[in-house]
């Protein structure tokens, strides 16, 4: 059981927000970039990283692996100088995903990597079989048993081999696994049809940060030639581009102009592109500060999530929020995972009017949204039970803040001092996430 398993959040809405956010480092670049310490046998500085508890548990693997981490406020000093275990531990995989990531890492490093698969999740089967073949066209002989993937490196050199790879689909995970063990290979590796998620991206400056040479991350063609070793680095996350958005989103539920940074404009094209047409404004007033600006009425829009620079599918449970109360009718498509619409049922009970088609929701926007008891089936799920509530009349409780904890830093924090009327129901056993990270981290 987790410990916000029996932690409520409460939240009385319909309070006008105002003032300014500080947005955190973006989780999937830090979670990613963790395991990307794996290359390095010198200590490494990462900063900007997130207060969560996927942060924790990407930590736990670490540690598992023989990683040495030391955690100073924002910073995290990662020494991978000796791997002591190629074994990624069950118990902490199958509640991270994201942890399936260091395959890539430890068998270019180590020649060697047993991790289990991440299994389903809440949102969708999302299989590994991209990461998998790519490690395989590198020369890895990787196969399945008994749950875990066991990848090695044939031969006495034990190093990946350059090639030439095309992804079926523009799998952000399998770009990053396949990125990350091609830095060290033998070679030159292509990636066609990589992801451009900014995430990539920053995967991307990272390693080269620490010396490896990648040409095209951010198109869909990324080249990476693979060098002996990587070196140390101190390198800062870029801003959590969706809890960016969603606080944009939070202005525009509650008609609220609301200041954030830092904030990368050119990372939310798609969700700034769809927040005018429903007729707010999001004003960019510095290089990495943006401001959410109401207008008088929310207009239906239709969205297809779709990779990036396509609208994100991890905002999607968030604006289906906000057109649950549009002037009208508004359609979403999700294209990306296959059951990203459970929160539909859980915005119903608040008043909301969707319909479900497949994988299509249609939204019959209604004038108010009512306060009910609720329950947060995922982590955007749960973002998008609490903007509906910030817009809702009475007091709404939302249960299964775990997702919630996993993926935002401090969100009833900074909605708090937004000015919202929301605050955490702690039960006897429950510890704030923060505070845990930070013990845990340090504690080996
Ligand atoms: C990452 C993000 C997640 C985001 C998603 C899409 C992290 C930690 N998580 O997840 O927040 O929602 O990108 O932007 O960075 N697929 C396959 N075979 C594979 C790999 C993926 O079929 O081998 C499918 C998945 O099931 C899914 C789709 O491809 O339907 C997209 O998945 P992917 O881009 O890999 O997402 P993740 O890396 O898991």
């Amino acid at each position: 059981m987790s410990d916000t398993d029996d932690a409520v959040l409460e939240i009385t809405g319909g309070t006008k927000l105002s003032g300014h956010v500080s947005v955190s480092g973006a989780k999937n670049s830090a979670l990613v970039v963790m395991a990307g310490t794996l290359l390095c046998s010198q200590p490494c500085r990462l900063r900007n990283i997130p207060h969560l508890m996927d942060i924790e548990r990407m930590g736990e693997v670490l540690l598992a692996l023989g990683v040495k981490l030391k955690r100073d406020g924002d910073a995290l000093d990662v020494n991978a100088s000796s791997i002591a275990h190629t074994k990624a531990p069950y118990d902490v995989v199958s509640r991270l995903r994201a942890s399936f990531f260091v395959i890539g890492p430890l068998l270019a490093r180590m020649g060697v990597a047993r991790v289990p698969l991440p299994g389903g999740c809440a949102i969708g089967a999302r299989p590994v079989e991209l990461h998998v073949r790519g490690l395989q066209a590198m020369g890895a002989d990787v196969h399945i048993e008994h749950g875990t993937v066991h990848a090695y490196v044939p031969g006495s050199g034990k190093r990946l081999k350059g090639a030439r790879i095309y992804l079926d689909y523009p799998s952000v995970g399998a770009t990053e696994t396949l990125m990350m063990a091609a830095t060290l290979a033998d070679g030159e590796t292509v990636i066609e049809n990589a992801a451009q998620e900014p995430e990539v991206v920053d995967l991307a400056n990272f390693c080269r940060a620490m010396g490896a040479r990648i040409r095209g991350a951010g198109t869909n063609t990324i080249t990476i030639a693979g060098v002996p070793r990587l070196h140390t680095t101190d390198y800062g996350i870029i801003p959590d581009r969706i809890e960016a958005g969603t606080f944009l989103v939070a202005g525009a539920i509650t008609r609220s102009e609301i200041s954030l940074s830092p904030v990368l404009p050119e990372h939310l094209t798609a969700v700034i592109a769809k927040l005018h047409d429903m007729g707010g404004q999001v004003v960019v007033d510095g290089p990495s500060r943006v401001r959410y600006v109401p207008g008088s009425v929310i207009h239906p829009v239709d969205i297809q999530t779709g990779p990036f620079p396509g609208f994100p599918t991890d905002m999607q449970a968030q604006f289906m929020a906000l057109m649950a109360l549009c002037d009208g009718n508004s359609l979403i498509t999700e294209t990306v995972f296959e059951n990203r619409l459970r929160h539909v049922a859980e915005l119903n009970r608040m008043g909301a009017d969707i319909r479900l088609n497949g994988n299509c929701a249609v939204i019959k926007g209604v004038p108010q949204l009512s306060a009910a008891p609720v329950l947060a089936t995922d982590l955007r799920a749960s973002a998008a039970l609490v903007l509906a509530a910030l817009a809702a009349q009475g007091t709404t409780t939302i249960q299964g803040l775990q997702h919630l904890d996993r993926g935002y830093d401090d969100l009833e924090g900074k909605l708090r001092r937004l000015g919202a009327n929301i605050r955490r129901q702690v039960g006897d056993s429950a510890i704030a996430a923060a505070p845990l990270t930070e013990s845990l981290l340090n504690s080996r």
